[in-house]
């Protein structure tokens, strides 16, 4: 028995903030971030937590599969933008949603938290432990970001994307196989240094700017460059793919230089690469749920696509998972 996505949809706040915004109060502008990044614009959510960009994800992807909240079974949220420490973000989710059966919980993989809990939501579905996983990756990264640090607030954005994982008898097609790493000594090039227990907030954290993201920007670009790169090729090779047999790279969208540099070492030409960086930055955990959902619903993605998703985040944390798609057609 297989796992496979039996439904998918997300999220974006409607509210756009382009490179010029950032230009009006920053010492940046429009070329340097779409040159070094891709970034054209970014959605910022105004009011609410990362739960609020959920429940309508997660809402539409019921109504797809004709599900009621009650059907849930396990929920699972991949953030570092979780609505408080805790309870979970799944918690809230689970209560919003009066998915009154769901057991579930948050999961922190940073960049790599939707291919992280996609091999594990798939696992527990194909080992009987859940009937169903609504797997979400979702983050509210403005409300971790310095807006003075002309180096990390141009980059991100928020966003949600959902999935639900569900069993099929058909082993062709689902989650296939993954391989997935993770480095701690990358920790310090790319983390929050205040909040959590090893250093607890205080008037000094916050004078400090302590509660933002701090990123080392070259060094994890580099680390990305190769950490991406080389997972993506090797789970191709592991599995006997070559670039003809793929129908679309899924990549994190942290920077278009990174994603190009993957594509390159698989060998697929540029139409084969699913890119929304431009028009949302980078929304950690929720990149490839969106990329997912804007696919189908644009009906580019056909029963058997073979799919590499591919990501690199803080951590380090890293993977590549390859998924034959199984849906026909679009959403309803
Ligand atoms: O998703 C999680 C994982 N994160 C990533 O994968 C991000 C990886 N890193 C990156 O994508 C890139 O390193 C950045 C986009 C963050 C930066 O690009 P870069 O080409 O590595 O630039 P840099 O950090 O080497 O900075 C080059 C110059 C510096 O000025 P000097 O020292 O050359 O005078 C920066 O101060 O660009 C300057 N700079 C900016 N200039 C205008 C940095 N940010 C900006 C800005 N506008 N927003």
């Amino acid at each position: 028995m297989k796992a496979h996505i039996s439904a998918v949809a997300h999220y974006v706040p409607p509210d756009v903030f382009d490179n010029n915004w950032f230009a009006s109060f920053l010492d940046t502008s429009d070329q340097w971030i779409r040159e070094r990044t891709g970034i054209i614009e970014r959605r910022f959510l105004r009011k609410g937590a990362t739960s609020d960009m959920i429940v309508p994800a997660a809402r539409a992807v019921l109504e797809q599969r004709g599900l009621s909240p009650a059907e849930i079974d396990c929920i699972i949220v991949c953030t570092v933008t979780p609505d408080q420490f805790f309870p979970s973000t799944a918690a809230n989710v689970q209560r919003k949603l009066g998915a009154s059966n769901a057991w579930g919980f948050d999961l922190n993989a940073a960049c790599s938290g939707f291919v992280y809990g996609l091999w594990v939501a798939a696992k527990l579905v194909e080992a009987g432990g859940a009937r169903n996983v609504l797997l979400c990756g979702a983050d509210k990264m403005s409300s971790i970001i310095n807006f003075e640090d002309r180096a990390t607030c141009v980059l991100f954005g928020d966003g949600a994307g959902v999935v639900l994982l569900e069993p099929t008898d058909d082993d062709s097609v689902g989650v296939l196989d993954a391989i997935i790493r993770m480095d701690g000594e990358g920790g310090r090039y790319l983390y929050m240094p205040a909040g959590g227990s090893l250093r607890p907030p205080s008037l000094e954290t916050v004078a400090n700017k302590e509660h933002y993201v701090h990123q080392d920007g070259q060094t994890v670009f580099k680390a990305a460059v190769v950490g991406m790169a080389d997972v993506s090729a090797a789970i191709m090779e592991r599995n006997g793919l070559q670039p003809d047999d793929v129908a679309w790279l899924v990549p994190h969208q942290a920077n278009l230089r990174i994603i190009d540099a993957t594509r390159r070492r698989m060998g697929l030409p540029e139409e084969k690469v699913a890119i929304n960086i431009d028009r949302y930055g980078n929304t950690t955990a929720a990149t490839i749920p969106i990329c997912l959902s804007e696919l189908y619903r644009d009906g580019k993605l056909r029963r058997g696509d073979n799919l590499i998703l591919a990501s690199f985040g803080a951590g380090y944390t890293w993977g590549s998972l390859w998924l034959r798609w199984s849906l026909q057609g679009t959403p309803e």
